[in-house]
């Protein structure tokens, strides 16, 4: 097969940033995708209905004319999220999900929860109106090792919650183990997980063999091999419960290149083409408008998108810009390490 037409992709997990960044990387996104799930990690966060509201609209201002594309806004989750006013933002239609970042788990995340009990009366609210809640599934125990983390979350953290709550719908997101495919795969319902487009194809090896790759760095940071296997398979297995969230997450080069640097990879602009590579790979191309189309938008009880996208394979590599430049800065490009010869024509 060298030419494949799939409905048009959607971004179950982005991080659009603002101001200058935001109008430098949205067009990467507008350009293949019609809707994302916008992650609300701003300083400060989106916290209020109101705040996304405003959020909203300026993402909708700095999309490059002609383009379509609808921001999915979210909720940060704090311990004083006000219940009525989730329920307020999910009934204006502007409100999709509500995303859970455990303090300290990740970029700004230090305004996230603490103290499960205290988002309880807001997830209780949650489960009533049926509006998902996102998680970024880490404990942030200093003692537990790092590549461990999202083990520990799903057993500490995520199944008593399901216990506590069956009604909650949760988005595990980002998954980058075996154990998170094998809880949401042993879940009969109310759960399912995204998969980013580089967890797809890096393992820890990407980070730290031949010296320290900061633009291979992100949170979940990415485990061994057998993990990555382990999501390919999910992935592209076509199961309605995996699909795709790229967190593509842009952070300028100082901030990456430094003595701590910042966690987050860039793929808005050659997702698409890596995802094709990926699942050509695996024999599974006829499986990748499930993951990257269909899948998305079932859960969150949207319709598919009516439009389509081609996806062709080209005789010489495609190539992508090394970097993007933006109003804040320079933004390394993920290079997934082998020739692309997919492009959407
Ligand atoms: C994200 C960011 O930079 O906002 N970084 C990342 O490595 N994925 C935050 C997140 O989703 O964890
Ligand atoms: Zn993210």
């Amino acid at each position: 097969m060298t030419r494949i037409s799939i409905r048009r992709p959607d971004d179950w997990h982005l991080h659009l940033r603002d101001g200058d960044m935001l109008k430098g990387v949205i067009g990467d996104s507008s350009r293949h995708f019609a809707r994302a799930i916008i992650m609300p990690n701003l300083v400060p966060p989106v916290v209020t209905t109101q705040d996304a509201q405003a959020y909203r609209q300026r993402i909708m201002a700095a999309l490059p004319a002609g383009d379509r594309f609808e921001p999915l806004m979210t909720l940060y989750l704090t311990e004083h999220t006000d219940a009525d006013d989730v329920e307020a933002g999910k009934a204006s239609g502007l409100i999709h999900a509500v995303k859970l970042y455990p303090a300290g788990a990740t970029t700004n995340s230090h305004g996230g929860v603490r103290d499960m009990d205290k988002a309880m009366p807001v997830l209780e609210r949650m489960a009533k109106i049926g509006l998902p809640l996102c998680v970024h599934g880490e404990v942030t125990t200093p003692e537990v090792d790092i590549f461990d983390r999202e083990a520990v979350f799903i057993e500490t953290v995520l199944d008593p919650l399901r216990k506590r709550l069956p009604e909650l719908k949760i988005t595990m997101e980002h998954v980058t183990t075996s154990n998170g495919i094998d809880y949401i795969k042993s879940a009969e319902n109310n759960l399912a997980g995204t998969i980013t487009t580089h967890h797809l194809i890096i393992n820890r090896n990407a980070i730290l063999v031949g010296g320290i790759r900061p633009h291979y760095y992100c949170l979940p940071v990415a485990k061994r091999e057998s993990h990555r296997l382990a999501l390919r398979a999910a992935a592209t297995s076509g199961d309605s419960r995996f699909f795709l969230g790229t967190d593509s997450a842009p952070h300028v080069d100082p901030l990456k290149e430094c003595g701590c640097g910042c966690a987050g990879i860039y793929t808005s602009i050659n997702t698409m083409s890596c995802l094709a590579h990926v699942f050509e790979e695996d024999g599974a191309l006829d499986r990748l408008e499930a993951f990257s189309s269909l899948n998305g938008p079932a859960w969150y009880g949207l319709a598919p998108n009516e439009d389509r996208i081609t996806l062709e394979k080209q005789a010489e590599p495609v190539s992508f810009p090394a970097k993007i430049e933006t109003g804040a800065g320079p933004v390394t490009v993920f290079d997934p390490m082998f020739p692309v010869h997919w492009s959407v024509v």
